[in-house]
């Protein structure tokens, strides 16, 4: 099949200093010598001005971060123009399932209202070019939940569970909206769980790494048989930019690792590398740190992508296997205590543990 060339000279990249995005401006500003990045980023609590300072370093001169919120159009709007910006990678989001639960509306304004904002000052400022992309980084959760069989195609309905996949639903539609109505050059990946380096410690694999280093129990929501397909970040960063240079304009890539662990697997893994890399005094596993608590409300059961329209058409597949990449992750969280203190002082996140915690709580049999 055709795919259609775009050549970025200069990007701008919303939620490039929170965990996917810091690896993307990397990504490209080192492989690329001819681009130019602003990464436009609120800093929340996701977002940390030293997941990028080693870029800063390395490519100063090529790279600007700026403070700002994506739903402030006149900002959106002057970053374009100053920057004569011609590729917007959009990733700027709230992002976590469970602060969703606790605070739905924060999740609609930045990931609806936000994505809205941006699309509307890109249709502006580009008026009818076509030598522009706009790449929006979404996720599988669109899709809800599968049963026993089956994977995920770009083709499968939309059915989302939860106020983040919802709201990341939203954005989806509206980036195509803008795409058939305005003409705006869009294309889109739904990405599965990634993990990796400067993943906030709020998400299942670096959580439970930390809590594991700090003696701090491990907990596992409902039975820990709830299967996610698993990807290292690296290999995501690679996917987005094939598609945004590559896809064509309209089009949907599914992206995903190839892998369907359980939970209870993904932990248990981590506790065994634990166990080799930082044994404990008492020679016992992490293992004993395993809590199974109470159940997330509509909990996803089971997600798996079908990644054979990006494999076929941009020739994307992942390096890294799961074995691989978290040996890689954990030996990163251990070489970076600077990074993990950073982002323990703005204070963890529990809010879902504290409520859940005292409900139902007991060792792994
Ligand atoms: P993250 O929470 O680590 O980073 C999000 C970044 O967006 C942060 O730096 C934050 O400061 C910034 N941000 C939040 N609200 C903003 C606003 N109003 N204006 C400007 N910046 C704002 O998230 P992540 O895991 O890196 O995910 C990045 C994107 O990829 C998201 O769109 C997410 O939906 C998508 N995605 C994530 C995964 C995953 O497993 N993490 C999988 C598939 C897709
Ligand atoms: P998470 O990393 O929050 O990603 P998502 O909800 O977007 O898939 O969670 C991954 C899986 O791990 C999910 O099924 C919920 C589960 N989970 C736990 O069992 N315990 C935890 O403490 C966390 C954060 C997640």
């Amino acid at each position: 099949m055709s795919t259609s060339a775009h050549t970025p000279r200069s990007l701008l990249v919303t939620g490039g200093a929170g965990f996917i995005g810091s690896h993307l401006v990397r990504h490209l500003l080192a492989a690329h010598r001819d681009v130019r990045v602003v990464t436009l980023d609120a800093l929340t609590y996701a977002g940390n001005p030293m997941n990028l300072a080693d870029v800063q370093a390395a490519h100063g001169g090529r790279h600007r971060l700026v403070q700002g919120d994506i739903c402030d159009g006149a900002l959106v709007a002057r970053l374009l123009a100053e920057h004569a910006v011609d590729t917007i990678v959009h990733l700027a989001a709230e992002s976590h399932v469970d602060r969703s639960i606790d605070g739905p509306l924060a999740f609609v304004r930045t990931n609806v209202l936000g994505t809205a904002t941006l699309l509307d000052a890109a249709r502006r400022a580009w008026a009818g070019r076509a030598d522009v992309r706009f790449h929006h980084v979404s996720t599988d959760e669109v899709y809800g939940s599968l049963g026993a069989d089956g994977r995920f195609r770009e083709d499968t309905p939309y059915d989302p569970s939860s106020p983040y996949s919802a709201s990341k639903a939203g954005s989806d539609h509206l980036v195509r909206a803008w795409g058939r109505t305005y003409g705006l050059p869009v294309t889109i990946t739904n990405c599965s769980n990634n993990y990796g380096p400067y993943q906030y410690p709020e998400k299942l694999i670096p959580l439970m790494v930390l809590n594991a280093l700090s003696g701090r129990p491990l907990p596992v929501y409902g039975d820990g048989q709830q299967i996610r397909d698993w990807l290292y970040v690296q290999d995501h960063c690679e996917a987005i930019w094939l598609a945004a240079t590559r896809g064509r304009p309209g089009e949907t890539y599914n992206v995903g690792g190839d892998n369907q662990p359980t939970n209870l697997t993904i932990v248990k893994t981590l506790c065994h590398i634990l166990d080799e890399l930082v044994p404990l005094p008492t020679h016992e596993s992490y293992e004993k740190l395993i809590r199974f608590v109470q159940d997330r409300p509509g909990h996803d059961r089971r997600y798996a992508m079908d990644i054979r329209k990006i494999a076929q058409e941009l020739g994307w597949r992942p390096k890294e296997t799961l074995e691989t990449g978290l040996l890689k992750t954990v030996k990163w969280y251990l070489d970076h205590p600077e990074w993990v203190r950073s982002v323990h002082s703005q204070g963890d996140y529990t809010g879902w543990l504290e409520k859940n915690y005292a409900n139902r709580s007991q060792s792994v049999p």
